[in-house]
């Protein structure tokens, strides 16, 4: 994973954050040894404390590859919740269900195939959406996740600093550059469409590969 932050907060988050639970800790192991593009303790801990602060009861997932971002938010969810996981590839969510099958909580839905038209096929409301497919889909993905969004439901989206892009490059591509290549004109133009819509409040937050969080006003 190719971390935003430097050695020395990477090393204070690590002190920092509570012990995550045993099964995050074997699919964080998982993970990295499969070299597997997750988003890592840190971003799971907030994703936590984000379906935290929302309340949330239902999460919708664009891009859940074996389940890790939904095991971190499935800690925060009621028993009675659910989770939707989408991906492309059926055995990423095999095995998906084998680990979250270890682990108690919200139902879990795992739908092979596009997101997108996945989403579609879904009534709302979500009170979490995480968007971490296709980087050029993000936009098209928080327009239509718009109306199936709680008010106060979040859209957390990962890789707006770094993984596929690098932060420099997404810098001055919202500075007016000609972006260098496709994702990061796709970035840039998610960080600029979050950040301009009054529908909505936003923070880009430096941990793991950088993350947006926007709030439904
Ligand atoms: C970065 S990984 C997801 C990681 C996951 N959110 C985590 O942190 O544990 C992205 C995944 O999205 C899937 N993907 C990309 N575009 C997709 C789409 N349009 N529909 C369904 N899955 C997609 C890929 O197959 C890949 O497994």
């Amino acid at each position: 994973m190719n971390r935003v932050l430097s050695d020395t907060i990477d090393a204070l988050l690590d002190a920092a954050n509570p012990e995550p639970p045993e099964l995050l800790r074997e699919m964080t192991e998982y993970g990295r040894e499969q070299e597997f593009p997750i988003v890592g303790p840190d971003v799971g801990q907030f994703f936590r404390v984000a379906a935290t602060l929302a309340d949330a009861e239902r999460v919708f997932e664009f891009g859940s590859g074996f389940g890790y971002s939904a095991a971190w938010f499935r800690t925060a969810l009621p028993a009675d919740g659910d989770i939707v996981l989408t991906d492309y590839d059926e055995s990423n969510l095999a095995t998906a269900r084998e680990f979250l099958d270890r682990q108690d909580g919200a139902t879990a839905h795992y739908e092979a195939g596009d997101a997108m038209a996945t989403f579609e096929d879904y009534d709302g409301p979500f009170d979490v959406v995480l968007l971490d497919h296709d980087k050029p889909l993000y936009v098209e993905a928080f327009e239509d996740a718009r109306e199936k969004l709680a008010d106060g439901g979040v859209v957390v989206a990962d890789n707006v600093m770094a993984g596929p892009v690098e932060p420099e490059n997404v810098t001055a591509a919202l500075d007016g550059a000609e972006p260098v290549d496709d994702h990061t004109e796709a970035i840039a133009e998610y960080v600029a469409h979050v950040r301009d819509d009054p529908g909505f409040e936003t923070a880009f937050v430096p941990l793991g590969e950088g993350i947006s969080v926007s709030v439904k006003r």
